[in-house]
């Protein structure tokens, strides 16, 4: 393969190291450089990491980066830099924390990686992405959100449980916004080709949304943090799409210019990745109650742009 370089901001963080270490240990590209706002754990897990390419004879280096001059030139930049929320702040808190964290790292990209692709999997993952698509300028197809891969991933596992049968044959499709009000298809999600809704009946389908909307919080409670190794795999799997051309289609948030019927919003849809990132949208045509849910979703994620922007988050120089 081409040489190449993927630079991951926040890969001292769980799902930022679990991004990194998956590229790494696939050898999909030369090198992968680990930024983080704690230099020494990121040259820590750089170390480790590298260690573990060595271990597995793959020629991917891992690298810490001193500066943002070591993400020069990178293929795909990842940005999982963010905090989770804490006991005492608000969501719109956390909002604009996290706001300023993707704001500062867009503008260190665009000084030394104007040509990345970005993937954005900071949350609240859909206005994120908003901001980074806004704050970078890079046109919209090089400014993806990670959730659908997750969250379909996971939809994938609660089928699996319900039916007791066709591990690694079930393709789950999930779109919408990356939070509460995410959208479940089951009429897009399949057995060995067969649809779900042949095989389990309406209740058993209504748990299985019911759990995959609920499967971040799940983890949560268990772990006391959030998920990282299928968010790092997911995310993982975008940056061999792009590094490879794979043409392949997957759930990711974009920006929607009319598709779906909505404008100046990002939001999951299925999308073809290649090497110019989103190179296609897929326009589902969706039944009356799945257009339903797919705004009740779009609009939740207005909501929280709409707060930003009554704040002038993007006119003024913060
Ligand atoms: P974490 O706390 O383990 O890692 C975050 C890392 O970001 C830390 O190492 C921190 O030092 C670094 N950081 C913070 N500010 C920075 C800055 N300005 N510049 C460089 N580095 C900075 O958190 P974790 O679990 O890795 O989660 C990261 C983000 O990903 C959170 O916002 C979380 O909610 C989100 N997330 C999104 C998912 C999705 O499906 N889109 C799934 C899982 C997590
Ligand atoms: C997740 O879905 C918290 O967005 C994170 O696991």
């Amino acid at each position: 393969m081409a040489s190449s370089k993927v630079s991951v901001v926040g890969a001292g963080g769980n799902v930022g190291s679990i991004v990194a270490f998956s590229i790494a240990m696939q050898g999909l590209c030369h090198e992968v450089i680990l930024v983080d706002r704690d230099v020494n754990r990121a040259k820590g897990k750089a170390l480790d990491m590298n260690q573990a390419a060595a271990a597995l004879r793959s020629h991917s280096i891992v690298r810490a980066a001193e500066s943002y001059e070591d993400i020069k030139d990178s293929r795909v930049v990842v940005i999982t830099a963010g905090f989770p929320r804490k006991p005492g702040m608000s969501r719109d808190d956390l909002l604009f924390k996290n706001a300023d964290i993707v704001s500062e790292i867009v503008e260190e990209v665009k000084k030394y990686a104007p040509d990345a692709v970005l993937i954005i999997v900071t949350n609240p993952l859909d206005t994120m992405t908003y901001v980074a698509l806004k704050k970078s300028g890079f046109p919209k197809n090089r400014v993806i959100g990670m959730a659908g891969i997750l969250d379909g991933a996971r939809m994938t596992h609660f089928i699996h449980e319900k039916l007791g049968f066709g591990a690694g044959q079930i393709r789950a499709t999930v779109i919408g916004g990356h939070g509460d009000y995410m959208v479940p298809l089951p009429r897009y999600s399949t057995v060995a080709g067969i649809p779900i809704t042949d095989l389990l009946t309406p209740q058993e389908l209504a748990e299985i949304v019911e759990l995959t909307k609920n499967g971040g919080a799940q983890i949560v409670k268990l772990l006391g943090t959030s998920a990282y190794f299928a968010p790092g795999r997911a995310t993982a799997i975008m940056v061999e799409a792009i590094l490879k051309d794979s043409k392949k289609i997957y759930p990711c948030s974009t920006l929607l210019e009319g598709e779906y019927g909505y404008e100046d919003i990002t939001n999951g849809v299925p999308v073809m990745l290649g090497s110019n990132g989103v190179e296609k949208i897929i326009d589902l045509q969706l039944t009356p109650k799945e257009k339903e849910m797919f705004h009740r979703s779009v609009e939740s994620v207005r909501e929280l742009i709409d707060t930003l922007k009554n704040n002038n988050y993007f006119e003024d120089k913060r």
